[in-house]
C-alpha cells in the first residue's frame, strides 16, 4: 500500500514543471457545536498523496530540475499526554519510516522551514480558497522565501487543484478495488431497505436502517449525508431533514451511499412505500429508467460527459410530451428547455474519494472524454412539486435513478447494479 502513494506522488514529476513546488494542507478537527466534533476525515488530495491520516498535517513536495519528486510532511508532536487522550501519533519518525516522505519535521516548525523549501522554486502550486487561515499562511510563507535570496527568481503562485483533481479522475486498479466494495456494500443496504420499508415507519428510521446496513458490512461512515425522502419530500432535491412518516401510496427516494477506506458510493432508488406503484407513478418512472439506461450506454471512451446528458435530457422531454405534461415538438421544447422545469440538475458527476469527486469536466475548451479508469454516477429524474401546473394524477411525484459506472476500454461497467431499477424487480423484491 505504501507503494501506492509513493507511485501516485512520484507520477507528480510529470505534471508539474521542474522547479516547482506543491503545498497540500490536511484537514483539521472541525466542531458540531461548542467542544463535540465531528469524526475526522482527512482531505481527499492529501490523503490521495500520503495515505496519512492525522490532522493538522501538511505536504510539500520538491520537483526538481529532474522532474524527480521530493517529499517533505508536517505532522503533529509525539505527546504523551495527548496521546493518551485522543490516540496514536506517527511523530516525523514514524511518518518517514511507515509512508516513505524522504523527510518528516513537527507542524509547530512549519513556519521556519516551509519557506527554506520554496525558495529557489519558480513557481508554488496551492489549492486555494479553500480555507483563509491557510491562504494568509501560504502568502507570509512565500514572503518569507523570497526575502531568503533577493536573487533568485520570481516565485509565482498557481492552483494546484486542477491537475490534482485530473490525476484523481484515472483511479489505479487498486482504487477500482476499493471503489467496487464500497457500491457493493451500498447496493445491498438498498436491497435490504426495500425488503424492510414498511407504511407508517419515519423517514429517520429508514435513514438510520442504511447506516446500520453500511456500518455491519464495513462503511462506517457515510458518503454524503442521506436524503430519505417520502413523497413530495423527493422534489426538494437535497431533503436531508429525513423527519417525516412514510404511508401507503407514498414513493421512498432514497439518496444513499457509503464510505468505504475512504472511496464514496451514491446510489439513489425510488421505491413504493406499499410495494406497489400507482399507475401514474409508474408512467414517471418508466422515463426516468428509460433516460438513465441510455444515458448509461453513452459512458464509453466515444463520448464525452455531455452527450449522457443530451440524451437523458432529449428522453425526458419526449417522456413528458407523451404523458401531455408538455406539449410541442420535441427540437424546440429542448432547445428552449423546457424540460428543466421537472429535471433541474445534470446528469452525473465525477465519484471517487469524494462523492463530488476532483477532476475537470472539460478539457483544451471541450467537454472531457471519457477515458478508462474514471468514474460517474449517472442519475437522471423528474420532479413534479404540488404546486407545478400540471394534471392532479402527477403532482407530488418525485422519482431520481442513479447508479455509478466505470468507463472501461470496452464500455462501462455498473458498480452499483445490483440493486434492481426496474420497477418489475423491485414490486417482486417488495413483494
Ligand atoms: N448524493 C449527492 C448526489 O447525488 O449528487
Ligand atoms: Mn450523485
Ligand atoms: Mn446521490
Amino acid at each position: 500500500m505504501k507503494n501506492e502513494f509513493i507511485d501516485r506522488r512520484k507520477k507528480l514529476g510529470s505534471i508539474f514543471p521542474p522547479n516547482s513546488a506543491v503545498v497540500i494542507s490536511g484537514a483539521s478537527i472541525q466542531l458540531r457545536n461548542a467542544d463535540s466534533s465531528h469524526a475526522f476525515r482527512q482531505d481527499s488530495s492529501f490523503w490521495y498523496l500520503t495515505g496519512f491520516n492525522e490532522p493538522e498535517s501538511t505536504l510539500v513536495l520538491y520537483i526538481n530540475e529532474s522532474q524527480e519528486v521530493q517529499s517533505t510532511v508536517f505532522v503533529p508532536k509525539k505527546d504523551k499526554v495527548k496521546e493518551i487522550w485522543d490516540g496514536y501519533r506517527a511523530g516525523p519518525e514514524g511518518a518517514e519510516k511507515d509512508h516513505g516522505f524522504d523527510q518528516a519535521f513537527n507542524n509547530t516548525e512549519i513556519n521556519e522551514i516551509l519557506p527554506e523549501l520554496l525558495s529557489g522554486s519558480h513557481k508554488v502550486f496551492y489549492p486555494f480558497g479553500k480555507n483563509s487561515a491557510l491562504d494568509n499562511s501560504m502568502v507570509e510563507w512565500i514572503k518569507a522565501a523570497k526575502s531568503k535570496d533577493r536573487h533568485s527568481p520570481a516565485i509565482d503562485i498557481a492552483d494546484a487543484a486542477s491537475k490534482i483533481g485530473n490525476q484523481r479522475l484515472l483511479k489505479s486498479a487498486y482504487e477500482i478495488e476499493q471503489m467496487k466494495k464500497a457500491c457493493q456494500i451500498s447496493a445491498e443496504a438498498h436491497v435490504e431497505a426495500m425488503r424492510f420499508v414498511k407504511s407508517g415507519m419515519t423517514e429517520q428510521e429508514m435513514e438510520a436502517f442504511y447506516l446500520y446496513e453500511f456500518a455491519k458490512r464495513g462503511g462506517r461512515f457515510s458518503a454524503y449525508t442521506p436524503i430519505v425522502a417520502g413523497g413530495e419530500n423527493a422534489c426538494i432535491l437535497h431533503y436531508v431533514e429525513n423527519c417525516k412518516q412514510l404511508n401507503d401510496g407514498d414513493l421512498l427516494l432514497v439518496d444513499a451511499g457509503c464510505e468505504y477506506n475512504f472511496y464514496a458510493s451514491d446510489i439513489t432508488r425510488t421505491f413504493p412505500v406499499s410495494g406497489k406503484f400507482t399507475k401514474p407513478q409508474l408512467a414517471i418512472y418508466e422515463i426516468v429508467l428509460e433516460a438513465q439506461v441510455k444515458a448509461i450506454e453513452a459512458v464509453s471512451v466515444n463520448n464525452n460527459v455531455m452527450d449522457a446528458q443530451g440524451i437523458s435530457e432529449k428522453v425526458i422531454t419526449q417522456g413528458l410530451i407523451d404523458l401531455g405534461i408538455l406539449s410541442g415538438s420535441l427540437e424546440d421544447l429542448h432547445a428552449a428547455g423546457a424540460f428543466k422545469d421537472f429535471y433541474m440538475h445534470k446528469i452525473g458527476h465525477w465519484l471517487g474519494l469524494d462523492v463530488h469527486d476532483a477532476g475537470d469536466y472539460m478539457e483544451n475548451n471541450e467537454f472531457m472524454q471519457f477515458k478508462p479508469g474514471m468514474v460517474t454516477t449517472v442519475e437522471p429524474g423528474i420532479y413534479i412539486p404540488a404546486s407545478a401546473k400540471v394534471e392532479d394524477q402527477w403532482k407530488g411525484i418525485g422519482i431520481r435513478i442513479e447508479d455509478d459506472i466505470l468507463v472501461t476500454a470496452e464500455g462501462n461497467e455498473n458498480l452499483t447494479e445490483f440493486v434492481p431499477s426496474d420497477p418489475r424487480e423491485i414490486e417482486a423484491l417488495m413483494a
